[in-house]
C-alpha cells in the first residue's frame, strides 16, 4: 500500500536529515513511514502511490478552502508571466496590506515577510525595541516558530519529540523567555511581579492548536490584556494558525480581545510562503526604515506568494458564509466523533472551536500543556495509523490541532466518523 513511500523515505533520508524539511512530517512520533505526497485537490490527498486520503490538516492551515483552489492557481500563473521577484516594491503589496487592515481588527500597519516563524521572531524584536526591556513571557506547549527565543516549552514538534532544552539556543536567550502554563493567569500575575518593570511582551496562541486544540477558559486573555495595560507590556496574539481561520479578523474578531501586536502566517498566504506582523500604528513606526528596530527580507512581499494571499483573503472576505459553513462542519464532525467515542466507553475529550478541533485520549479537562501531556497518546497513535488505513489523514500527533477545509463535504465527514468508529474497535 506504501511501497513508492518506503522507497522515497530510503532515498530521502540519504540527502535530507531525516527524510523530511520539518520535523513533524517525519510520523517520529506515530511511527511507520511519512507518506510522500503527489498531489492534492480539494479536500482529497494523493500519495505517490495513488491512495487518497480526506485530508485533515490542510498544509497545517493555510489550505481553508481546498488544495488547488482554482482562482488561486489562475493567478499564481498569471502572476507569474510577469517575473516572479523584484526585490523593488510594487502595487499589489499596498493591495495586501490594504485588504488585511480592512479585514482584521485593530491593526494599523502591517509588513510582511515569509514565515510565520519570522512574523514572530520580528514581532518580539520589535516589542523589545519598543520597550526597551529583555524578557518575554511565553506559554508551555505554544509553538511560535523556530527562533531561538521560542524554543523553550514550546509545542508542535518540540513538545512532539519531547525535547527538553534544544541545543544550539543559548543559556542567556533561554533566560530572557519565561514561561506560564496556558490558561493560569495568576502564574502570569507573579512572573510580571518577579520581573516588574523587565517584560517586553507577553506571546500567545489566542486559541492553542500546537499541543492539540486548547481553548481559552472565560477571563484569561481579559486578565492578560489588562496585566498589559498596567505594566506597559506589549500584548502579541500569535493569529498564525487563528488569523483568517476563526473568523475574517481572526482570534481578536472571535474573542473580542484587542491586541497590540498580531502575527500572520498559513491561510494569509494561500498556500505560498507568506508571513505578517502589524499592530498599532505607535508601535509598528519602531520598524526600519521608519525606525531603528531593524527587520528586512529578499522575498518579502513576493509577488506570487502576494497574489496567492491576496486572492483567498479576498475570496474570504467577500463570502463570510465560508466561516459559518465550516463552523457547522467541525460541529457536525465533532458531534458525530462524540457519539461514537461515547459508544466506544474509553475516556476522551475533544475540543474544538470554529474549524479547530482535536482528540485527546484523556479522563480529564484538557487546558493546558500538562493536561495534554498526560493524556493516552499511546493511544492517539494506533487511532492515526487506523484511520490513516481508512484513508483519513489526520495531524501525525497528538500535539497537533486538526484543521477543516471547506472543501470538505458531508459525505467526508460521515467516513471519517464512520472510520472512527471502525478504528476505535482496534484500539483496546
Ligand atoms: C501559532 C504558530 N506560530 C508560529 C508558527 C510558525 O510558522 P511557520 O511554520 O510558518 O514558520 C506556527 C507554525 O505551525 C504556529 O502554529
Amino acid at each position: 500500500m506504501y511501497e513508492k513511500s518506503k522507497e522515497l523515505f530510503e532515498r530521502a533520508q540519504k540527502s535530507i536529515p531525516g527524510g523530511v524539511n520539518s520535523p513533524v512530517r517525519a510520523f517520529k512520533s506515530v511511527g511507520g513511514t511519512p507518506l510522500f505526497m503527489q498531489k492534492a485537490k480539494g479536500a482529497y490527498m494523493y500519495d505517490a502511490d495513488g491512495n487518497q486520503y480526506i485530508d485533515y490538516i490542510a498544509s497545517w492551515g493555510p489550505m481553508i478552502l481546498g488544495h488547488a483552489h482554482e482562482p488561486i492557481v489562475k493567478a499564481i500563473q498569471e502572476k507569474a508571466l510577469d517575473s516572479t521577484s523584484f526585490g523593488a516594491p510594487t502595487q499589489l503589496e499596498i493591495e495586501m496590506a490594504e485588504l488585511i487592515l480592512s479585514m482584521v481588527p485593530n491593526v494599523d500597519m502591517i509588513r510582511m515577510v515569509s514565515s510565520g516563524t519570522e512574523a514572530c521572531m520580528s514581532a518580539i524584536r520589535l516589542a523589545r525595541g519598543y520597550t526597551g526591556r529583555n524578557k518575554i513571557i511565553k506559554f508551555e506547549g505554544h509553538y511560535h516558530g523556530h527562533a531561538d527565543s521560542f524554543l523553550v516549552k514550546a509545542g508542535s514538534g518540540v513538545a512532539t519529540f519531547n525535547i527538553q532544552t534544544v541545543p544550539g539556543v543559548t543559556a542567556g536567550v533561554a533566560n530572557d523567555t519565561l514561561t506560564a502554563a496556558y490558561n493560569d493567569l495568576d502564574a502570569v500575575k507573579k512572573l510580571a511581579a518577579e520581573h516588574k518593570g523587565d517584560i517586553a511582551a507577553i506571546i500567545v496562541e489566542p486559541v492553542a492548536g500546537n499541543m492539540g486544540c486548547i481553548l481559552p477558559q472565560p477571563g484569561f486573555h481579559e486578565g492578560l490584556r489588562q496585566l498589559c495595560d498596567d505594566e506597559g507590556i506589549v500584548f502579541i496574539f500569535d493569529e498564525v494558525m487563528t488569523g483568517f481561520r476563526l473568523a475574517a479578523g481572526g482570534a481578536q474578531e472571535r474573542l473580542g480581545i484587542k491586541a497590540d501586536l498580531v502575527t500572520y502566517g498559513k491561510v494569509i498566504g494561500g498556500g505560498m510562503p507568506v508571513g505578517a506582523f502589524g499592530g498599532k500604528k505607535e508601535i509598528m513606526q519602531h520598524i526600519a526604515p521608519l525606525g531603528n528596530v531593524y527587520q528586512a527580507g529578499t522575498l518579502s512581499g513576493n509577488p506570487i506568494a502576494m497574489i496567492a494571499g491576496y486572492t483567498l483573503l479576498t475570496e474570504l472576505k467577500n463570502n463570510p458564509s465560508i466561516y459559518k459553513e465550516l463552523e457547522e462542519k467541525t460541529i457536525y464532525l465533532r458531534d458525530g466523533l462524540n457519539e461514537v467515542l461515547k459508544a466506544w466507553g474509553q475516556p476522551y475529550i475533544i475540543n474544538q472551536l470554529g474549524s479547530m478541533i482535536s482528540i485527546h485520549f484523556s479522563d480529564h479537562a484538557v487546558v493546558d500543556f500538562a493536561t495534554a501531556a498526560s493524556a493516552n497518546n499511546e493511544l492517539f497513535k494506533k487511532y492515526f495509523h487506523a484511520m490513516l488505513k481508512r484513508g483519513v489523514y489526520l495531524p501525525p500527533s497528538a500535539f497537533e490541532s486538526w484543521f477543516l477545509n471547506n472543501a470538505l463535504t458531508y459525505a467526508d465527514l460521515d467516513k471519517t466518523i464512520a472510520a472512527t468508529k471502525e478504528s476505535l474497535q482496534e484500539l483496546v
